[in-house]
């Protein structure tokens, strides 16, 4: 019979006391009456963080107990692919989801990486095979291929280099060829492709969350609400990109919020984003025509708890695949980010 595991729940004073400045943080978001749950696992994972010498490396769709209470670095697909190469912990916990934590193990091999939660995928990851690129590279000979973060480590091992929505176009121009394969969102694609004399030769992947927005459905915000600001994530269709005001990763939207401070706006992409942003900016309304990722939701406080006691779930990549695909995002990281 399995055992049954333990979790800390007793909000003593010590858990009281060390979490009460973190709740301060997150009252506009948190109701008081869910902290007695939160707080003594934010106080042990805190506690094993230090005493494992362990990093935890956050996407800005996780939830903010997760992204404003335990982690230690917060951002992007781009960002934490920086902080994985250039951390000095022993292990690299990713709060995100597999390719996420393949990028870190590629970066960083000799680091233990863990993810809370080995089943979260990805539906534009899993849309595409390194067999598939291998026979898109014999029908195109020589076209050079971009291939997005959201993909396996065996797939960017067939990549020339790899992009994410915070330097698509900037990666696409950058290789100085008329055409290029760009995989796998066929969304992201044509963004690009509507913004660059680059022939764009694409895939057939999409986002299930990003999929879902019509442009309809934010015409219909716009009616309602007079002045309000749309950011759109990449990932969404052209006809939404179309009607917003601005599009831009995950981090790029943070940042339009940050530095601009519209009086309302609404974040075409995932839901936990808006509750995130929403924390470090007081005085901007949003409205939220959200979808959830149902992969980056199975990433939870107890399933950090686990992986951190346990030192589960450890991602691995073969060490010839590891060579290869290093290349192709080392050359990303390279090119750097779209100012
Ligand atoms: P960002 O690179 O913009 O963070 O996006 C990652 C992602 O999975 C969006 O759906
Ligand atoms: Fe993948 Fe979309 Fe979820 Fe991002 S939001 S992890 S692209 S399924």
């Amino acid at each position: 019979m399995q055992q049954e595991l333990s979790y800390p729940t007793d909000y003593n004073s010590e858990v009281r006391a060390s979490t009460a400045e973190l709740y301060k943080s997150v009252s506009k978001i948190i109701p008081e009456v869910e902290w007695p749950f939160h707080a003594p696992l934010i106080h042990e994972i805190k506690k094993l963080k230090k005493e494992k010498n362990a990093t935890i490396l956050t996407h800005n769709y996780q939830t903010p107990e997760i992204f404003h209470c335990v982690s230690d670095i917060v951002g992007d697909s781009l960002k934490l692919a920086y902080e994985a190469r250039d951390s000095d912990a022993d292990t690299i916990i990713v709060c995100g989801v597999h390719f996420m934590a393949e990028t870190a193990k590629i970066l960083s091999p000799n680091k233990k990486v863990l993810i809370p939660d080995m089943r979260a995928g990805c539906s534009l990851a899993d849309s595409i095979t390194a067999e598939d690129i291998r026979l898109l590279k014999q029908k195109y000979p020589g076209v050079p291929v971009v291939t997005y973060v959201n993909t396996s480590a065996e797939v960017k091992a067939e990549t020339d280099v790899c992009c994410t929505s915070g330097n698509a176009k900037l990666v696409v121009e950058s290789l100085n060829s008329d055409k290029v394969i760009f995989l796998p969102d066929e969304f992201l694609a044509q963004n690009i492709a509507n913004q660059t004399d680059v022939k764009i030769i694409s895939w057939k992947g999409r986002c299930e969350v990003h999929e879902r927005f019509t442009a309809k459905e934010i015409l219909a915000y716009k009616e309602q609400h007079e002045n309000i600001v749309v950011l759109a994530h990449p990932e969404c269709s052209p006809e939404v990109i179309e009607v917003s005001d601005f599009t831009g990763s995950t981090a790029g939207m943070n940042n339009y919020v940050k530095d601009n401070q519209p009086e309302k706006v609404i974040m075409v992409t995932e839901c936990s984003m808006s509750d995130n942003v929403a924390i470090e900016n007081p005085n901007v309304e949003f409205v939220r025509p959200c979808n959830l990722c149902p992969h980056m939701k199975r990433i939870t406080l107890k399933k950090i708890y686990d992986a951190l006691r346990f030192d589960q779930h450890e991602v691995t990549v073969n060490n010839q695949i590891i060579d290869k695909a290093r290349l192709s995002i080392d050359r990303m990281l390279e090119i750097g980010r779209q100012k």
